[in-house]
């Protein structure tokens, strides 16, 4: 029978099956990494070149994979390579294929987009001396910038030192909002990435943070690392030039543009005499790779602001859904935490109800672990990690941020007025407040 073509989202299926149907594998033969290319086809890599026994073996499992997987397949004589004749860049990449069947032979897969592999990196465990908050929504508008101020300005109050990172490229806002013209520094975010690709980031980090006058009359300070500097130049020529990996050369190996973004928000908390306690950080909207790197390599709490709209949470389906099949939502999901965005004055009690639920099907389906039901006594239900919809104090609980007319027109937030972020910002507020503090314990 003709079998249709094979689309994209059947593949990681069809080579499971083919691996399990497989025979004729010796128990030895250690991993097998299936690598989808940018294209989207698939070749295997093996360890080490085989003994010629099993070189008619491959061959033919190659022609098998052909068969069911057409034009998504390399060719049999192109299908497997060796990890020990890779370039080690590359070979350093196989690293990241996670597990999708058991076997033997234990069968791996590795995505290779654009961009690196953004979304479904597991995050680095990298011990941070600051508590990091990433502030993420998939669109503009929804009031997250702000927040970012409102909730920098808060901790200063408190006596913190408060970095803030403008890490919203695309659609710079934060940066001039917190830093007047007289107090942006010499050179923003995409300065040290086209300098860092030359070896030169080290001569721009002293010149890329300002102070922001929000924090003028309180204990702590507002660092603000803006995306451009005071003369930004050619913006979007450097913006191009932002997300590339660099490749190896003599002595450095190649490194994805994700490790160095981790490394420039390294550097920047390390600053002698100015060390932040709590690094707050602007994220891009969208589903996106400069996105995925705060929230998933930067052991960053993560906000997901969200409006109660379907739009937002077909959105969030899809982000859960990768999280989900990549098995990253398992380190994440212990540190993300829903932010009702602009809740609407009319019958807030109501809205945030209906958000709650729909929030809660979002997390039941793709984050938390589903309760088997005869686990009701003992076998191991305290490792689960679920919540009922009713319980306050679970990540789809919405932290409300109630839409307020004066918040509507602010020209910039150099200033803040203490009775309009407590009308808009308490509860949020105190939810940072529990988010820095428990950081703090941790780390003690
Ligand atoms: N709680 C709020 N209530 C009413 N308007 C708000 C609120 N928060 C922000 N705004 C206004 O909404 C607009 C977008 O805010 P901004 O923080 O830049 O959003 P984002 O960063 O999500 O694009 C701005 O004009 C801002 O003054
Ligand atoms: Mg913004």
């Amino acid at each position: 029978m003709m079998s249709g073509p094979v689309f994209f989202d059947k593949v990681e299926r069809l080579l499971r099956e083919l691996v399990q149907s497989e025979g004729s594998f010796p128990e030895d033969l250690g991993n097998l990494i299936a690598v989808r290319d940018l294209f989207g086809r698939v070749r295997f890599v093996l360890e080490k070149r085989p003994d010629n026994d099993l070189r008619e073996d491959l061959q033919k499992f190659a022609e098998k994979v052909q068969e069911k997987l057409g034009p998504r397949a390399y060719p049999p004589e192109q299908a497997f390579l060796y990890r020990s004749e890779l370039a080690s860049d590359v070979a350093s990449e196989l690293d990241t294929a996670r597990e999708i069947a058991a076997g033997p032979p234990r069968l791996l897969f590795l995505d290779r987009q654009v961009t690196g592999l953004g979304w479904a990196t597991t995050p680095s465990q990298q011990p941070s001396k600051a508590h990091r908050i990433a502030f993420f929504s998939l669109k503009g508008g929804v009031g997250r910038s702000t927040s970012v101020a409102a909730a920098a300005w808060h901790l200063a109050k408190d006596g913190r030192n408060v970095l803030v990172l403008d890490l919203d490229l695309e659609a710079p806002g934060l940066s001039s909002s917190l830093l007047p013209a007289d107090k942006m520094p010499e050179f923003g975010i995409v300065d040290w990435f086209v300098e860092d690709a030359v070896g030169q980031g080290e001569a721009v980090l002293e010149y890329m943070v300002g102070t922001s006058p929000l924090a003028q009359d309180l204990e702590g300070q507002i660092w603000v690392a803006p995306s451009h500097g005071a003369n930004p130049g050619d913006y979007l020529a450097k913006l191009g030039r932002c997300y590339l990996d660099l490749p190896q050369t003599n002595g450095d190996s190649h490194e994805p543009w994700e490790k160095r973004l981790v490394r420039l928000i390294e550097e920047l908390e390390k600053r002698k005499e100015k060390e932040a306690h709590v690094v707050l950080i602007d994220v891009r909207a969208g589903l996106t790779d400069l996105s995925s790197v705060p929230v998933t390599d930067l052991g960053a709490d993560v906000l997901l602001f969200a409006f109660d709209t379907d739009q937002t949470w077909v959105g969030y389906a899809l982000l859960f859904e990768h999280w989900r099949r990549t098995e990253a939502i398992r380190a994440l999901r212990e540190r993300l935490q829903v932010v009702a965005a602009m809740v609407p004055e009319c019958d807030p009690s109501k809205y945030l109800e209906d958000f709650r639920e729909r929030a809660w099907n979002l997390f039941s389906k793709h984050a938390y672990d589903e309760v088997p039901p005869e686990s009701s006594e003992a076998n191991g239900e305290d490792d689960l990690f679920t919540y009922d919809l009713a319980d306050e104090s679970a990540p789809h609980v919405p932290v409300p941020i109630y839409w307020h007319r004066g918040l509507t027109s602010l020209r910039n937030l150099h200033t803040l007025d203490d009775h309009l972020v407590s009308a808009s910002y308490g509860k949020f507020l105190e939810v940072i407040n529990r988010l820095v503090e428990a950081g703090t314990e941790d780390s003690s």
